[in-house]
């Protein structure tokens, strides 16, 4: 495998705000994240974060009401592994320094950085500093920190401690995107030896503990205070190491002797060998654009980064690169991350929806708390499966999390034939869901006939709220109707009488299908185009005079009933649903609704542009499909939310892989049938990347006037695969040109 373009650099970033660049560089393994913080300056508010550690706070509503939910859920921020003093030993600090370098190697995971250091008194020093994260050995984080006389060549002292921050709170913002407040953790410091550090930190309510250790690699070398001697100007290099155990419960103080790694370089190898493997599953390659081949192959490493991996976990929505939206997971996993997962690594596909299985019992509780008698709903943001979301109608209200859960479900199973985890998990999650939709939906008759209806929920796009027949959410719980069907006979086909186990029989699916073929939804004749909802397109655009740059994103600048009074969108809504489920509609239909939405969508939202793209290429627009992908695939790049000081834009990540796959490569599946399509844009000169669908790898391999779909490994599918709208059989060659 030749591997190009897997160096992140400081020139390939547009930002060099400190903020800006913790994030982008940051290391992550799905435990836990270490922003990449001045290791000199640090930044006050710290800059570990562990997946699923938080606090909780009581949500203060200035008036309450039934059900609003109870308690933030906020990540917490943890001290900074990175930080170290360096004086000279006559006691002058260094205390200034500048980032010079940044090299993040997308191959091996590991972050060489170079800074200039200086004292008050004016002297100066060269810093290299190489760090990694253990991707097998999640547990393990180190780095070498080499000096370098600059105009100071004397002697040195180096300290290095984990300091619990006096001040590690978040600033409260009326940006909603950004972190709240949440209690400070309880922490104890405790040498063990000269060269052995332990940390531990304890919540106040949700009673969690994890204890940390920090230690010295670098043989005879003292955490606190190593002399170092700069006179012979060669580089003078100590290496150390973290170890942070599992989110455990509280009283669990892991003994230390086992936390040594044996060296920087063992653990620079775990974690390029982890790398191999991803990129040997997924790698992807945008010929004749090398800006945009980086820009995609660092978004497949941060996703892989920020996921986590023990079925305890899940991705929030900032991954483990920022403490945004205070470390939630959302329905971004399901729609926007899970399919690069799905089709490329399925054991984590599993583990990430095993996360929302083990959370159904409190989404059950939710349903009732909502005033539905039967079935689960899934909460719209949350850490512990709690819903945490302060602002139900752009939160609660996005009820179509449920669907989005099922039609994750259903991806799944389409493509592994994995009945266990149907049988053990994937089943109930889609029966659950189908009856909150059952006991959540109405009846409408209208003259002889009758449609069932979904009232008062809020779509995809948050800048609409509270309407009645979403689109989106409608499609969604038809599909999540019809799916529960699918699973039934599929189980019935290899258990004939296991489906009384989960206390349903043959009249609940008749009634199931019959509530998929009445689901309402909204269509105008006059457009001839889905309608968003039943009011969306009666209300007035969002006026011209408001609509200058500086109005948006409109979040930030106007109340939300200003905003809900208006047909504007923050995101792809119905656009979204006709991704989903592309033989819904003609072609033409698609482009009318295209173009009609495309108007009154602002892309405040980071989830938006993917779907154009996507959209635009399956519609036949290249340019466009082109435009909207070169926002996606570099979004956290180029700073293009201006907010990616507070983390990553995860949802996007993988979005700019769909619309890699999705758009330019046309892929979907439906009723066994494999679809590729090539909508290449002039831009890019070749496209190859590779998924697992059963138990075979297919190269996908686009050019501008060729086609290739083989099999790399695995057996010949048994699925059919079409290329541009014709059936090809791959039994032959294994391959196709189109
Ligand atoms: C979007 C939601 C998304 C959330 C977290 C919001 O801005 O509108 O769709 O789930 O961000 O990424």
């Amino acid at each position: 495998m030749i591997l190009r373009d897997y160096h992140l650099t400081l020139r390939d970033v547009s930002d060099q705000q400190p903020e800006y660049l913790e994030t982008v560089f940051s290391l992550a393994n799905g435990h836990f994240g270490v922003r990449a913080n001045d290791p000199i300056s640090g930044n006050p508010i710290t800059g570990t974060l562990i997946n699923g550690f938080y606090e909780t706070a009581p949500i203060t509503y200035g008036e309450g009401g039934v059900g609003y939910a109870q308690k933030h859920q906020t990540i917490l921020n943890l001290p900074d592994l990175r930080h170290l003093n360096v004086a000279t030993n006559t006691g002058h600090r260094f205390s200034e320094s500048t980032r010079t370098a940044v090299d993040l190697d997308l191959t091996t995971g590991t972050l060489d950085e170079q800074y200039e250091l200086k004292t008050h008194q004016g002297e100066t020093i060269q810093m290299a500093v190489k760090s990694v994260i253990g991707q097998n050995q999640t547990s393990f984080w180190g780095a070498s920190y080499s000096f370098v006389a600059g105009n100071y060549a004397g002697g040195l002292l180096v300290s290095k401690a984990i300091a619990v921050p006096a001040q590690a709170e978040a600033i409260p913002s009326a940006d909603p995107r950004k972190t709240r407040m949440a209690g400070l953790p309880v922490c104890e410091t405790a040498f063990i030896n000269q060269r052995l550090q332990r940390y531990h930190v304890k919540t106040r309510t949700t009673k969690q503990a994890v204890t940390a250790f920090l230690g010295m690699l670098t043989p005879n070398a003292k955490l606190l205070q190593q002399p170092l001697d700069l006179g012979d100007r060669q580089a003078h290099t100590l290496e150390y190491e973290a170890y942070v155990g599992e989110v455990g419960e509280q009283n669990t103080i892991d003994p230390a002797a086992q936390f040594m790694i044996s060296s920087l370089s063992a653990l620079i190898a775990d974690s390029r060998d982890f790398w191999q493997g991803v990129w040997h599953r997924s790698e992807v390659t945008v010929g004749g654009n090398d800006e945009l081949n980086l820009a995609i192959h660092y978004n497949i490493f941060q996703l892989n980064q920020a996921a986590g991996r023990d079925g305890r976990t899940n991705i929030a929505a900032k991954g483990l690169s920022g403490s945004g939206y205070e470390g939630h997971y959302f329905w971004d996993t399901e729609m926007y991350m899970l399919p690069y997962f799905t089709y490329t690594n399925q054991p984590m596909a599993r583990q990430l929806l095993y996360y929302r299985y083990q959370t159904l019992p409190k989404a059950r509780e939710r349903a009732r708390e909502m005033g539905v008698t039967k079935g689960a709903l899934f909460a719209w943001r949350t850490i512990n499966g709690e819903e945490a979301s302060a602002y139900f109608p752009a939160g609660t209200a996005q009820y179509h999390i449920d669907a989005d859960i099922a039609y994750a479900v259903g991806k799944y199973y389409e493509i592994t034939r994995d009945l266990d985890f149907i049988l053990q998990c994937g089943f109930e999650m889609v029966l659950e869901t189908a009856r909150f939709w059952e006991n959540f939906g109405a009846w409408h008759q209208i003259g002889a006939s009758s449609r069932f209806e979904f009232h008062t929920v809020t779509g995809p796009d948050e800048y609409t709220a509270l309407v009645n027949n979403n689109y989106y959410t409608n499609r969604l719980a038809k599909h999540n109707f019809e799916l529960i069907g699918y699973l039934a006979n599929e189980i019935r086909q290899r258990y004939p009488n296991k489906l009384a186990d989960f206390g349903i029989g043959p009249a609940d699916l008749e009634k199931f299908q019959k509530l998929a073929d009445h689901v309402y939804l909204p269509y105008s004749a006059d457009l001839q185009i889905n309608e968003q909802d039943d009011s969306f397109l009666s209300k007035p655009r969002w006026p011209a005079d408001k609509s200058t740059p500086e109005n948006f994103p409109l979040l930030l600048h106007y109340h939300p009933l200003t905003i809900y009074r208006y047909q504007v969108a923050k995101q792809a809504d119905t656009l979204l649903a006709d991704y989903l489920f592309p033989e819904d509609l003609s072609v033409d239909q698609l482009k009318r609704e295209y173009d009609y939405y495309e108007g009154v969508t602002t892309h405040d939202s980071s989830l938006s542009r993917s779907i154009f793209s996507i959209l635009a290429a399956r519609m036949g627009d290249p340019e466009k499909a082109y435009k909207y992908f070169m926002d996606t695939a570099r979004m956290d790049l180029v700073n293009l939310q201006k907010n990616t000081a507070d983390g990553l834009h995860l949802a996007n990540l993988g979005g700019s892989w769909l619309a890699l796959v999705a758009g330019f490569s046309g892929f979907y599946v439906q009723d066994e049938v494999v679809h590729f399509a090539n909508h290449l844009p002039k831009e890019i000169s070749r496209l190859t990347y590779r998924m697992k669908i059963a138990a075979s790898v297919l190269e996908i391999d686009l050019s501008a006037d060729k086609t290739f779909v083989s099999v790399i490994s695995g057996p010949i599918p048994t699925y059919g695969v079409s290329v541009n709208g014709d059936l090809i059989s791959l039994a032959k060659s294994s391959s196709y040109e189109e």
